[in-house]
């Protein structure tokens, strides 16, 4: 009879632990989620796929031109013509600079002192940091520096 309750009690307690675990799993997920809402995205423009090939590379969450982010964000974006900004990034950061943190630049060595120039003109108008300059689609090296780059700035907006 005794051992009969002791069961039931033992199968209760069971159940309960089971209900606890599957809400502890939930919060997890959901902590997971808003920690994941804190982190900058990422806003790149891409003409022929490098930019597209290094911001896949750095894992962040990630909106290409025109897709619209109401939240700070950091720019990656190739330099074109010569020096140039690429017109649709221009038009976007008219409409939506208020909300760029940080630039990183592609770019190619082989335009001499026109390497990434459009990265810092970028970061002169809006004032704001460049944090990397890299070649066609980065390497490892760029994605690391670039990450670190970037959690600093999520420590700081996020404070
Ligand atoms: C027409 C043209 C002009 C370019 N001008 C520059 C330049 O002035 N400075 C530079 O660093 N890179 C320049 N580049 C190199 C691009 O910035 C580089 O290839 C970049 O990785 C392209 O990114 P995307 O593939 O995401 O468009 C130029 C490339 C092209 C095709």
């Amino acid at each position: 009879m005794i051992r009969d309750l002791l069961r039931r009690e033992l199968a209760d307690v069971e159940y309960a632990l089971r209900i606890k675990h599957e809400e502890i799993a939930k919060l997890d997920a959901r902590r997971a989620r808003l920690i994941e809402r804190l982190r900058l995205p990422i806003v790149y423009y891409s003409l022929t796929g490098n930019v597209r090939r290094f911001v896949e590379k750095t894992g962040r969450r990630a909106y290409q031109i025109p897709e619209i982010v109401a939240e700070p964000y950091i720019l990656v974006t190739p330099t074109i013509g010569f020096g140039e900004i690429p017109e649709p990034v221009t038009e976007y950061l008219r409409e939506y600079g208020g909300w760029l943190r940080a630039v990183a630049v592609s770019g190619n060595r082989n335009f001499g002192p026109l390497f990434g120039v459009a990265g810092e003109k970028i970061a002169r108008e809006y004032g704001v940091p460049l944090i990397l300059r890299f070649e066609l689609a980065g390497n490892d090296e760029d994605v690391r520096k670039f990450n670190e780059e970037v959690s600093r700035i999520d420590e700081e907006v996020t404070r």
